[in-house]
């Protein structure tokens, strides 16, 4: 079959995807922490070292970030499947997520939110700036300390031992095959 077909506006972000999926913890005044999961993230600078994230207004997670100013971003892998997509499904208004998805939050090294531990790599950030796009905002971060499991990141990471978790839309993810590919 050729030719091209038009994809309604609705999904049309999601000829992007499958994006690699993150779970930003942070907490707010309150001290009651927090974790979502994100498929908007990205590297936007080197140096300095800054990430961004896109969360819409209607998350608890926004709300908490712009109190506090800082957020971390962890990455899940495959073992963390249900997990991620709990802390995408249900919101921190309602539930204990750390408990309702069986993560365990530890110590940051940075800032006041705490690390998710099952994750394997985090970036604890402070809030450089922010800005409205449509019906999100993107938070642009700072990253104040970045660290990752033992054996599972030198320069890159050893994507055997990190089966990292991408999300094509919906309730459905993907892992990358395991060849690397050099051009
Ligand atoms: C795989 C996946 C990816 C998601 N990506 C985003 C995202 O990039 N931005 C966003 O605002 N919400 C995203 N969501 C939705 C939030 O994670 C979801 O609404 C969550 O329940 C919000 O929780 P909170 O109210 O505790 O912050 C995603 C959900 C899933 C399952």
């Amino acid at each position: 079959m050729s030719g091209k077909i038009d994809v309604n506006s609705q999904y049309s972000y999601r000829l992007l995807h499958p994006m690699h999926t993150v779970i930003v913890s942070c907490m707010g005044k309150a001290g009651k922490p927090n974790a979502t999961t994100l498929a908007w993230a990205m590297p936007t600078s080197n140096d300095p070292p800054m990430v961004a994230i896109s969360v819409s207004p209607k998350r608890l997670s926004h709300t908490l970030i712009e109190e506090s100013q800082e957020f971390i971003v962890n990455v899940p892998t495959l073992e963390l499947l249900q997990a991620t997509y709990a802390c995408g499904s249900f919101s921190g208004r309602s539930f204990d997520k750390f408990k309702k998805a069986g993560l365990t939050p530890i110590p940051a090294k940075k800032v006041r939110a705490p690390a998710i531990k099952e994750c394997v790599a985090h970036l604890e950030c402070t809030v450089d700036r922010q800005f409205t796009t449509g019906d999100h905002t993107v938070f642009v971060g700072k990253i104040l300390a970045a660290y990752a499991n033992m054996g599972v990141f030198t320069e890159r990471y050893n994507l055997e031992s990190a089966r990292l978790l991408y999300h094509a839309g919906g309730n459905n993810f993907a892992v990358l095959d395991l060849k690397i590919y050099k051009p």
